[in-house]
């Protein structure tokens, strides 16, 4: 079954063909950070104006690179929500109207769900259940996922997301926006327990993250005194340890509450190298095994989003309803997805 997948859902238009037999076959990718980031942060008109320049020359970049032609397609998958309304509209307008006219079914996916599933297209030695850390710039979650579309939330950030941390001291730190890879980046030439920084509901009890105070902190702290380069370094360094310690915690937390012993790490912030690194250590310790996405699918990209269509398509059936309403979902409750059976 060959799956063409469109992303549009914030500052990235991903494309990519997913063949179920063969695997993914070919994958584009326009990033509109330098776009956005002399503004500070995604600005949601310009977002879905770009997606619109870019969409079709990656659809044909993809088809050319793969040698195939549109009539090869069996569905077309796009993201559905959450996200940009504007950005969203791209996706769900082009992949409906290549479904009506080649009389193929556009299936709308939850941005997440594409995140979650996204290490199992290089890791078949994933089989449900696992636990999923879901950590990207707009949602920090643990998911239990007993199968595909069978989602139960263990807990989730009370305010910021782990990736708007991250973009929100890597800003205080005159790093630019998104800030995350930067402030790692930076980290690395620092010591992390030179400034000591709190690790917000570390010990609440329950598999909830807060991670507005860490802003806060960081705040005061460059208010207080002026830093030169090694202090940038330091605080970079403790603004990533603090991060990185209570998302670990919280993840084997949800590990043991579930009695489940595979870990996915999903989204943004699991391109975050401290991360990977000390989770591969607790994870020898304690016998658990933990699968990632390859790093250049753990921010955003086509390739999920095709993906988790061809596993919803090739466990549902294909069904082609005609021309659909379509709508998009810039707020959508993963738990709400329906199971395929
Ligand atoms: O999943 P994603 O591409 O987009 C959303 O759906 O939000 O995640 C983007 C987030 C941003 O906050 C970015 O700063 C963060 O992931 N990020 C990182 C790293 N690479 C990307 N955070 C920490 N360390 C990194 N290496
Ligand atoms: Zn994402």
């Amino acid at each position: 079954m060959l799956v063409l997948g469109i992303e549009t859902s914030c500052d990235e238009t991903g494309v990519a063909l997913y063949d179920s037999e063969r695997g993914l076959l070919a994958h584009a990718l326009y990033s509109q950070a330098s776009l956005h980031s002399q503004y500070g942060g995604v600005v949601p008109e310009l977002a879905s104006r770009d997606h619109i320049r870019r969409v079709l020359p990656l659809i044909r970049q993809v088809l050319a690179e793969s040698g195939l032609g549109l009539n090869g397609l069996d569905a077309i998958a796009y993201t559905r929500g959450p996200g940009l309304v504007g950005a969203l509209l791209v996706g769900a307008s082009i992949a409906t109207a290549l479904g009506y006219a080649l009389n193929k079914p556009a299936l709308g996916i939850h941005h997440l769900e594409g995140h979650l599933l996204s290490p199992l297209l290089s890791e078949p030695a994933l089989k449900f259940p696992f636990v999923a850390l879901l950590v990207s710039g707009g949602h920090t979650q643990l998911m239990q996922v007993s199968h595909v579309g069978e989602y139960v939330l263990l807990g989730e950030t009370v305010d910021d997301a782990a990736g708007e941390a991250f973009d929100k001291t890597a800003k205080l730190l005159g790093l630019g926006y998104p800030g995350g890879a930067a402030l790692a980046k930076l980290a690395q030439q620092g010591d992390s327990r030179r400034f000591k920084l709190p690790r917000p509901m570390l010990h609440s009890g329950d598999l909830d993250f807060s991670f507005s105070g860490l802003k806060t902190a960081v705040l005061t702290l460059i208010q207080r005194e002026s830093l030169n380069e090694q202090s940038r370094a330091d605080l970079a360094a403790a603004i990533e340890a603090a991060i990185v310690e209570v998302l670990i915690a919280k993840s084997l937390a949800a590990l043991e509450q579930s009695g489940l012993r595979q870990l996915v790490v999903a989204g943004g912030v699991g391109a975050n190298r401290k991360l990977r690194d000390e989770l591969t250590q607790h994870a020898a310790r304690e016998g658990i095994r933990v699968f990632y996405p390859e790093l250049e699918f753990c921010t955003d990209n086509g390739a999920m989003i095709a993906f988790a269509g061809a596993m919803r398509l090739q466990q549902a059936g294909i069904k082609v309803s005609g021309l659909k309403d379509f709508s998009v979902k810039p707020r959508w409750d993963l738990e709400l997805l329906e199971a395929v059976s």
